[in-house]
């Protein structure tokens, strides 16, 4: 069988934390399911751990000096490039703060902004360390930009304290790593077209229909997928969010214009995830100048936008086309009406009238159905990146059958 970790590059950064010393059974865990390590450590890590420890323990070099090493080749860009994960166990507050603007003042923190793949963190601090705004809202920035945070234990902390902060025993974190190791591959070779946002429909040169769409659930979904190795477009509608790292994306107004950039793109994809708010109905024409207000009453006609959902899956031509059903009653029955009318292989649904998240918000409250097995999973409030992870899940899951 091959195993996740099985000669895997294992890049693990040690910072200057009291479980330093945690990191060197961390090590001996990886180097028992056969992956090859490296360490590098800050030189506050090295207060508490020696570097010849790391060396033995994992048999190579142990990185920590920006300017020493062979001239010929820059470590913080070689050993990035040659790694297939990244993970810093225990990560102190001040390398999460660090990482999270981008700062690179040593050689972890450099390779942390030059490398591209997976990246685990395990922060470990005393509890009121973790639980600080500073260190929460950094965490959070890590969160949204696809770093995999592995939360600290609960218990007996190094001051005597008890709370939240210890860093998880290696062989959990080892545990989490293969997990991750397993999803980051399981969509490669994978192509996966997502739409996000909304839709703009102009009656005139400065005014238009829409909703309040920002995008979130799209783009995390666009974000999940990248993480799980697949190549990613992202068709998106106007949005203020920034764009998803590794992703090709395509902006896009209305929805005739995200119609033809789907189709346009549709070929050769393998899953197909129409997330996006499209308006259902646009103005029937756009006047080229300003309506002016000069009427007691104003009337407009209105006529239907494309179906783009509908428009994939009358081509039936083996796509794994997901829905998206954002309603304000009866959830389930319109879920599964639509799933069937639309020809999906999975509908997600969502309320969008009640406190559950929604338009806009950073939380969901998902339901998914798939059409293979007919099964219903209503999920909990959470972050939308967690329900994109779900989605996906999910979506693996049918695929497989
Ligand atoms: C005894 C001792 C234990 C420490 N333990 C932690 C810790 O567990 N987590 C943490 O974030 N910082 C801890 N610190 C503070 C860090 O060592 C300090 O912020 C340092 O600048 C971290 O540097 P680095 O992030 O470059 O490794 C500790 C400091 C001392 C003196």
């Amino acid at each position: 069988m091959n195993l996740p970790l099985t000669k895997k590059n294992i890049l693990l950064g040690v910072t200057g934390g009291i479980a330093a010393y945690k990191s060197a059974e961390l090590v001996r865990g990886l180097i028992k399911k056969n992956a090859v390590v490296r360490v590098a450590m800050t030189e506050s890590a090295a207060r508490f751990v020696t570097p010849l420890t790391f060396e033995v323990l994992s048999q190579n070099r142990v990185y920590m000096d920006m300017w020493e090493g062979d001239p010929k080749e820059i470590d913080h860009v070689t050993v990035a490039g040659e790694s297939d994960v990244f993970i810093i166990a225990p990560a102190t507050a001040n390398t999460i703060g660090k990482i999270s603007h981008g700062l690179a003042d040593n050689l972890l923190t450099n390779l942390f902004l030059a490398f591209k793949g997976p990246v685990m963190i395990c922060p470990s601090m005393n509890s009121n360390m973790y639980l600080n705004p500073a260190v929460q809202e950094n965490l959070q920035i890590l969160r949204e930009r696809n770093t995999h945070l592995m939360e600290p234990d609960f218990g007996e902390l190094a001051c005597g304290d008890e709370g939240i902060g210890r860093m998880p025993d290696p062989d959990n974190i080892i545990q989490a790593l293969e997990c991750l190791l397993k999803k980051t591959g399981e969509l490669s070779g994978k192509k996966v077209m997502i739409t996000a946002g909304p839709t703009r429909e102009f009656s005139d040169p400065v005014r238009f229909l829409s909703n309040p769409s920002s995008g979130k659930m799209g783009y995390a979904l666009a974000e999940a997928a990248v993480a799980r190795g697949a190549e990613v477009t992202l068709i998106s509608g106007p949005s203020q969010l920034p764009k998803p790292a590794g992703s090709q994306v395509i902006h896009t107004v209305s929805a005739d214009e995200m119609n033809h950039a789907v189709i346009d793109h549709i070929e050769g994809m393998d899953i197909a995830i129409m997330a996006a708010a499209v308006s259902d109905y646009k103005p029937a024409s756009c006047q080229h100048e300003k309506i002016k207000k000069n009427r007691e009453k104003l009337s407009m006609d209105l006529e239907l936008t494309p179906d783009i959902l509908d428009g994939l899956g009358k081509r039936n031509n083996g796509l794994f086309l997901v829905g998206f059903a954002a309603e304000t009653g009866d959830l389930i029955e319109n879920m599964k009406d639509k799933m069937l009318r639309k020809n999906c292989s999975l509908m997600v649904g969502n309320l969008v009238n009640s406190s559950h998240g929604g338009f806009g918000s950073d939380n969901n409250e998902i339901v998914i159905m798939g059409r293979g097995n007919g099964q219903v999973d209503k999920l909990p409030r959470m972050t939308k990146r967690q329900a994109a992870e779900k989605i996906f899940d999910r979506i693996v899951e049918e695929i497989k059958q």
